[in-house]
């Protein structure tokens, strides 16, 4: 038997798509808040295998989703290559900022990130073991141009201001960001899947902010080279690319990066996508996260209309983004029953 989402990826229509939901362990749900209690604070939780392993668990027992995704942050590959990282309450992630130059020049070795994220690959020893064994496990990344924006800017922006300005400041110096982040990326992905990793997925979250040429050089070429290596070490283990708010670059990223899916953003629909990206590959998507939290007749109407419109290829059902701390579980439950009743 061959799992569900493994089908999808291989390029198989299937009746009834796969179910996951990005961050689906996370704050809206009980059992998570309190297994970060238990933790302390949520770097504690990342890096500690058996309550990370345990909160991954959490919503495939609840909901039985066809996928569990790696418990841990695209924020700790900096922290690896040697940025200080906490996480303010309300706010957000902060991080020593990278100036310039010499701030690039000063990160420690791409080899040398295990010695950091190893507790990461004991989680997915775990989870290995213990997952389902009709549920794929999914192991991710952040993409370099995403991860750089917050290394510069020592959190998350609006416009990715700070990253901009240093690349066109000195674009030597950010390529050079850039080509290292890609090199601890494939170390990082690398070890993930020989803990046990079946997907790995790169979230490029801010790929939308990089137009032109730019996006050729900072979302499409570190995601092809990733890949590339990727599927040199391991060409059975499928790759998901979401590079967000790319638009019209959705067509034809996943050729042009070797991308086994892409996963597609609520802001475009599903019926363009059906005509534009879906006919050359798997794609992953799209229901606004914002239904998770109102629910009602609407999310069914729109869960359904997204399962229809992209029955006839490959699809992966999934929201536009991860699901919000204030969405009620309840419409979880309501959300896959709509899918399946599509
Ligand atoms: O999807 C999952 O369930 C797997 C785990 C996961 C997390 N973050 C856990 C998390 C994954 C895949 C991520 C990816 C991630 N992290 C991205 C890319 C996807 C996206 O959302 O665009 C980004 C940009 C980050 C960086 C990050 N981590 C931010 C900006 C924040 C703060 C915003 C927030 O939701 O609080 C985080 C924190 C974070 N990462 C939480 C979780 C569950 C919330 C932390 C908590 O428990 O307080």
């Amino acid at each position: 038997m061959t799992k569900l989402l493994l089908r999808a990826l291989a390029g198989e229509a299937l009746p009834t798509p796969p179910i996951w939901m990005m961050r689906q362990a996370g704050r809206y749900l009980p059992e998570y808040r309190a297994t970060r209690a238990q933790a302390g604070d949520f770097l504690s939780l990342c890096y500690n295998p058996q309550l990370a392993a345990e909160v991954t668990l959490q919503p495939i027992r609840r909901f039985g989703f066809d996928a569990a995704i790696l418990f841990a942050d695209i924020l700790l590959v900096p922290q690896a290559l040697g940025a200080d990282l906490w996480f303010v309450t309300g706010e957000g992630p902060r991080l020593s900022t990278i100036e310039d130059a010499q701030g690039v020049a000063a990160l420690k070795p791409a080899a040398d990130i295990h010695e950091t994220l190893s507790p990461i690959y004991e989680t997915i020893r775990i989870l290995a073991r213990e997952l389902p064994e009709e549920t794929t496990l999914i192991g991710f990344a952040g993409a370099p141009w995403t991860v750089a924006t917050y290394m510069i800017a020592g959190r998350g922006t609006p416009d990715q201001g700070p990253a901009h300005a240093f690349k066109t400041a000195n674009r030597k110096a950010f390529t050079a960001l850039i080509d290292h982040i890609t090199e601890a990326t494939i170390r990082y992905l690398s070890a993930q899947i020989d803990a046990g990793a079946e997907v790995v997925k790169l979230f490029d979250s801010w790929a939308g902010s990089l137009t032109g040429d730019d996006f050729d050089d900072f979302a499409l070429s570190p995601t092809r080279r990733i890949i590339a290596t990727l599927k040199e070490r391991y060409p059975h283990v499928p790759v998901i690319a979401f590079p967000r708010q790319a638009g019209p670059r959705y067509i034809g990223f996943a050729q042009a990066t070797g991308a086994d899916c892409v996963a597609l953003d609520n802001s475009i629909s599903a019926e363009w996508a059906a005509r534009n990206v879906q006919v050359s590959g798997c794609v992953q998507g799209n229901l606004d996260p914002r239904h998770m939290v109102t629910g009602g007749d609407d999310l069914v109407a729109e869960a359904q209309r997204i399962t229809r419109e992209l029955r006839g290829g490959p699809h992966i059902f999934n929201l536009g983004h991860g699901i919000t701390p204030d969405a009620d579980p309840d419409n979880v439950a309501r959300m896959i029953d709509a899918v399946r009743t599509a």
